[in-house]
């Protein structure tokens, strides 16, 4: 039987014995699974696993500040680089979602690699990838018509060279998360939201200015802290806002507004192959509702997504 504890102590066993006094670096991305690769890593091999954090500018409001502070307290060796504005310019002017994908997935392996190439004599690469986005690379690359880019597997540049460690890629995200606690993680941050690699940047439609993000940024966090205060955050798998690209008219004192449109999205799931919508209740929805187009300038009419995966997807792009 798979136990949290056995996987932990045989992990880090084959990984001090491949690895042995060799440097590795890794890409942390704040969300669970990278968090959890390099706890486990850091067990293993101490101060010569190297983490790099990279702002690309499309995370939630004010997470890149708090998640970096919670990455040092854990005592991860761990630099801060803050690219938000070389990946606002690779994105100008981008509405299709799999172009949006390709230009951050290669911003983000540009700045990475400029990160990575500090660091003297690395000889291998560690990512939090696990079992699921092992299967859809594959159907991503299969005969059966293209998913979707996922950016955070494979695409490695070819001078780096560097040997792929990935010691989560036989594991589901609920295991990820036991062994996240056996590692004694905090557990709000074991407890998040998946979130997507491309962040913010699919979930506003048609192209990226800083404004829209900021709006989407504002509108998302009014979202998740209202889930989290409602006692809700924890009953979804994940949730988000989406800025739509289209206004609507509106009403405002005697005057016609003709403001943005907002998306809100709740679903869920064990694995994000399949999702249900969930049934928020109405009160909150309202109030959230009423909170968002009350303090989020530029926004006037909020709805709520009931489409469930398949055949819609859980994210819009
Ligand atoms: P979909 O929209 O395909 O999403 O139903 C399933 C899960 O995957 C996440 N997702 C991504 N994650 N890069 C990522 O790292 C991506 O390009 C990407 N697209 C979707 C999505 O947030 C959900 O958890």
């Amino acid at each position: 039987e798979w136990t949290p504890e056995a996987f932990v102590d045989m992990t880090v066993n084959e990984l001090k014995a491949q690895i042995g006094d060799d440097k590795v670096v890794l890409g942390l991305s704040g969300g669970v699974d990278s968090t959890v690769a390099a706890v486990l890593l850091h067990k293993a091999i101490g101060k010569n696993l190297y983490c790099i954090f990279v702002n690309n500018g499309l995370l939630r409001k004010n997470e890149f500040e708090s998640v970096l502070d919670q990455y040092k307290h854990m005592g991860l060796n761990v630099r801060g680089v803050d690219a938000s504005a070389r990946f606002l310019d690779a994105l100008a002017g981008i509405s299709d979602p799999e172009g949006k994908r390709k230009a951050i997935g290669k911003t983000f392996i540009d700045v990475f690699d400029d990160e990575a190439h500090r660091i003297q004599d690395v000889k291998y690469l560690a990512q939090g990838t696990i079992y699921p986005d092992v299967i859809e690379s594959i159907s991503v690359n299969g005969p059966s018509a293209t998913i979707k880019s996922h950016h955070n597997v494979g695409g490695l540049p070819d001078y780096m060279k560097l040997k792929v460690v990935e010691p989560l890629r036989m594991l589901f995200k609920d295991e990820v998360r036991r062994v996240g606690a056996e590692l004694e993680i905090d557990k709000e941050l074991l407890g998040r939201h998946p979130f997507p690699g491309p962040g913010l940047a699919i979930r506003i439609l048609g192209d990226i200015t800083p404004e829209k993000v900021r709006i989407l940024q504002e509108v998302d966090a009014i979202f998740i802290n209202g889930l989290k205060e409602w006692m809700l955050y924890d009953k979804v798998w994940q949730a988000g806002a989406i800025l739509l690209p289209v206004n609507s008219v509106g009403v405002m004192g005697d005057e016609r507004t003709y403001e943005k449109v907002v998306a809100l999205r709740a679903v869920e799931s064990t694995d994000g192959m399949t999702a249900d919508w969930v049934n928020l209740p109405y009160d909150f929805l309202q109030k959230t509702s009423n909170t968002i187009i009350n303090r989020v300038k530029g926004v006037n009419r909020v709805v709520y997504d009931i489409s469930s995966k398949p055949p819609a997807t859980i994210e819009w792009e």
